[in-house]
């Protein structure tokens, strides 16, 4: 581990040249890990929808832990929450707690986290015990490992300042005789042009959507690294003392076990969303009624008896079973109508609309289970699935062979 050292703020500070110089001199022919992950967004835990899932802060823990065994630096990178909200804040804590157990040297925020407001920083810092990068005041870690650089929370930041921020990270970083790390919240396109704009550069973390590259991505003698998305990886690579070389990007399937403490925290964090009732609060955007599913069986035997027999009339219990049937992140799918004031609000209140219904595709049939020749319910196609059987949710959804599953 590497002393939290200084941040730019302190530099002025006559005795810090010195002290820095003496623990780089001592450190100077070990060889050490950077280990990178983040991009959390929100994801504390992979979607559950496909299995096998990858990532979650579980994982993650165990990862950095088993890395982090030999000396290392580890780098969190923003976001580290996805929406606004109740539920952020208490995903922003749990991460917090989780980088602390998994001992992060500097976590870079980006702009989507300044959703967080000034408190919910200054908690995720205290609560990490770590460097937060990229506010006003601090951008630049300097430790006796390295020098890192991240672009930060400011939404107007560019390409050009980038540049103009790396030319001086290589200069600060060749004066102590360290690697430069630069973390930008750009994506790989503009990440290549800032290496070879800079080509001095050691190491530049780009955001990304995707999984990172196998192999070795290089710029000149700039190696391109991500930690891809939503928490999925963990991306490694070895520091022999002159420089970087051998990058591993490490997956994280179910053969990597939970974290005992980072599982304690998420089960801690599921709790509070459940005992804060954020399901029953969440926005309701119409009043349409629906009726239920066994409103519609008297008139519909033999639609009922398919339906009752498809995953569909047990998407609550899978819920349930995972114990995210309190989670506002998961019931909408799981649930009919869960957007309007009369539809599903929560177990106890509306048992009528767990599962998905048949409304879930439908829509809101109240008037119709009342008046079956007057009000029709409207004719459906492909794009009633859409809604929750997206690339995310469902990445091999095929219509044809989905309906055929479940046709009536
Ligand atoms: C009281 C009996 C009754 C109930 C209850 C009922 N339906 Fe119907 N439903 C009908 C009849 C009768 C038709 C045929 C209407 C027609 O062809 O004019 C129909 C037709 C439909 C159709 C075909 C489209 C249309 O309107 O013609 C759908 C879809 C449908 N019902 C869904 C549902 C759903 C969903 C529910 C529960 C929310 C439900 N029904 C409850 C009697 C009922
Ligand atoms: C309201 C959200 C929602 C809509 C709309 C929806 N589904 Fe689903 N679907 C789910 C959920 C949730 C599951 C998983 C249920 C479980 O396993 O607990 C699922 C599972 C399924 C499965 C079972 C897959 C398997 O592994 O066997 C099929 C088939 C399916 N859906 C077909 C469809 C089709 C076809 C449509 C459109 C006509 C559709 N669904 C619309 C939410 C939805
Ligand atoms: C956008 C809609 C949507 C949301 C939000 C959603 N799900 Fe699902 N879920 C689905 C669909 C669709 C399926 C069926 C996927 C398939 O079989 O292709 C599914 C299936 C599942 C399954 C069954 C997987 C299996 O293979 O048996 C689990 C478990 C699950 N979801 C848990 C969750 C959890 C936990 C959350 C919240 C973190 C969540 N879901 C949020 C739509 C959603
Ligand atoms: C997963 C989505 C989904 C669920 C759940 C579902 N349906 Fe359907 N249903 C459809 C689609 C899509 C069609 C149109 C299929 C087609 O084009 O042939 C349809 C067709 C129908 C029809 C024939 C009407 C027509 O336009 O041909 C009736 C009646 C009907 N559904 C009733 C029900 C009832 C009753 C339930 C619950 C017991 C139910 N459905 C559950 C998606 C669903």
């Amino acid at each position: 581990m590497c002393p939290r050292f200084l941040k730019v703020a302190l530099w002025g500070t006559a005795l810090l040249p010195f002290i820095m110089g003496a623990i780089a001199k001592q450190e100077e022919s070990t060889s050490w890990t950077l280990i990178i992950g983040g991009n959390t967004a929100g994801y504390l835990s992979p979607c559950g929808c496909t299995k096998p899932m990858a990532g979650g802060i579980r994982r993650r823990a165990t990862k950095t832990e088993e890395l982090a065994q030999q000396a290392s630096f580890i780098i969190e990178t923003g976001p580290i929450v996805g929406v606004p909200g109740r539920q952020s804040e208490l995903k922003a804590e749990t991460l917090a707690e989780s980088l602390k157990a998994m001992k992060v040297d500097v976590l870079a925020l980006t702009s989507k986290d300044l959703i967080l407001g000034e408190p919910g920083i200054a908690a995720v810092e205290r609560l990490s015990n770590t460097s937060i990068l990229g506010t006003e005041n601090s951008s630049v870690f300097v430790s006796p490992k390295c020098a890192v650089y991240a672009d930060g929370t400011s939404p107007s930041f560019t390409q050009l300042n980038a540049i103009s921020r790396v030319r001086e990270l290589v200069q600060t970083a060749k004066e102590r005789s360290v690697p430069s790390i630069y973390i930008t919240n750009f994506d790989r396109d503009i990440a290549i042009q800032i290496a070879e704009s800079v080509p001095q550069l050691d190491v530049i973390i780009y955001a990304s959507k995707s999984a990172p590259r196998t192999g070795e991505d290089r710029i000149g003698e700039t190696w391109l690294l991500t930690p891809g998305p939503q928490g999925q990886y963990v991306t490694s690579i070895t520091f022999s003392g002159e420089r970087f070389e051998s990058p591993v990007i490490n997956s994280l399937g179910p053969d990597v076990h939970d974290h005992a403490d980072v599982s304690r925290y998420y089960n801690r964090y599921l709790d509070r969303v459940r005992s804060e009732k954020l399901v029953e609060m969440m926005p309701k955007v119409s009043d349409v009624v629906y009726a239920g599913t066994e409103a519609c069986r008297s008139c519909h035997e033999a639609e009922y008896k398919i339906w009752k027999g498809s995953k569909h009339a047990k998407a609550f219990a899978t819920l349930e079973s995972d114990k995210h049937d309190a989670d506002p992140d998961c019931v909408s799918c799981h649930v009919v109508g869960i957007e309007s004031t009369n539809g599903f609000i929560v177990k106890e209140k509306t048992p009528q609309f767990t599962d998905v219904g048949c409304e879930s595709c439908h829509g809101a049939g109240r008037n119709h289970t009342l008046k079956p020749k007057e009000a029709k319910m409207p004719t459906l196609g492909k794009e009633a699935c859409a809604k929750c059987h997206n690339l995310q949710h469902s990445p091999t959804f095929d219509f044809s062979k989905y309906w055929e599953k479940i046709k009536h």
